[in-house]
């Protein structure tokens, strides 16, 4: 079984994409092959600059690797140390119908929020598709919205197969309905496109601001409270263990516990989990090479396993 997710580095990431989506990655570490790679290539639909989109990219790696990535168990690689993905991507176009493009959400949505409206956008989920067919993932987990990106590829490799013979395998979307939404610092889904993220490794001033800052209601220190639905307590709940979280829960019921005592609480368990993977990626970032080297050898090993796909490609499109 082969899993295979990308992650564009196109912002800082944050608790919501800890807990949504890098955590259950580490656990499938575990179990199978793991193929992760960061998709420069896409970013730059929406990053126009080169520094940033460096920077972006070597962030991404050092947080993967900080929280938890074994680079002995996953394959780590970025998207452009593997050229091939574009070619694939070509082979794929010529069998793609605009109409399938056209009715892709994640297109008309980056359009309504102003984005240029660039052939690379348009065609963005051909070379996702290239992507992971490439790679000849079992599996691809990804969030709610990428569900019909996972659709179009199947479609791509359904007909690519139709035209040439068997040659790609059907993945599956793997998304997983028990991870809860994390909530941001106003109550909604934390998002970047919101501004109501909490970074995994901004300053911890800033943290605590931002903890501090986390909206809730306005029910007195004194009165009971209920914890279920609470932004704080919800937070709480992911990194707290099972007691502390009982004990959050009796004391938000019994009243005389205000949400400043919950935000300290929830600041404490931030820390407890997160202080030993900022040391980490301290060390990781003072050593570049050793990162590039780490890097490279995902690569090698990523392009060992694209290289057989794309001969029969060649050999079946007829170069
Ligand atoms: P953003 O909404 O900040 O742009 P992305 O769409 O890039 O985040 O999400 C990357 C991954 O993190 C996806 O798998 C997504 O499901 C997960 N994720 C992001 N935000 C949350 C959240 N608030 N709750 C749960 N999962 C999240
Ligand atoms: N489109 C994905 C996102 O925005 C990133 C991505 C690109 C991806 N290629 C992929 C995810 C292949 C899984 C598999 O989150």
């Amino acid at each position: 079984m082969r899993t295979l997710t990308g992650i564009q580095p196109s912002g800082k990431l944050h608790w919501g994409n800890y807990f949504g989506a890098m955590k259950s990655m580490f656990d499938l570490q575990e179990k199978g092959e793991n193929f992760m790679f960061i998709a420069n290539f896409h970013a730059m639909t929406t990053v126009r600059d080169g520094a940033t989109l460096r920077a972006a990219t070597r962030d991404v790696a050092l947080d993967y690797l900080a929280c938890g990535l074994d680079p002995e168990k996953t394959v780590m690689y970025r998207q452009s140390d593997v050229p091939e993905v574009q070619e694939l991507a070509w082979y794929l176009s010529c069998l793609t119908p605009m109409g399938l493009l056209e009715r892709c959400h994640s297109y008309k949505d980056k359009m309504a929020h102003g984005f240029d409206a660039t052939h690379g956008l348009f065609a963005y989920p051909v070379l996702m598709a290239a992507d992971i067919l490439i790679m000849n993932a079992d599996l691809v987990p990804v969030g709610k919205d990428q569900k019909q990106h996972l659709e179009v590829t199947r479609d791509l490799a359904q007909k690519f197969n139709n035209a040439y013979g068997e040659i790609f395998k059907l993945p599956d979307a793997y998304i997983p309905e028990t991870v809860a939404t994390i909530p941001g610092t106003d109550g909604q889904k934390m998002s970047k496109s919101y501004h109501n993220t909490i970074e995994l490794f901004e300053d911890a001033k800033s943290i605590k601001k931002k903890v501090m800052g986390i909206v809730t209601d306005s029910t007195p220190m004194e009165s009971p409270k209920v914890p279920e639905g609470n932004s704080i307590y919800e937070l709480y709940k992911l990194f707290a263990t099972k007691e502390e979280v009982e004990a959050m829960a009796a004391a938000y019921r019994a009243g005389g516990y205000g949400y400043g005592h919950a935000k300290k609480a929830l600041l404490e368990a931030y820390h407890r989990l997160f202080d030993p993977f900022r040391a980490k990626r301290e060390e990781l970032a003072k050593d570049p090479a050793s990162l590039e080297d780490i890097l490279q050898a995902g690569a090698k090993k990523a392009r060992a396993s694209a290289a057989p796909v794309m001969e029969k490609v060649r050999e079946a499109v007829g170069l």
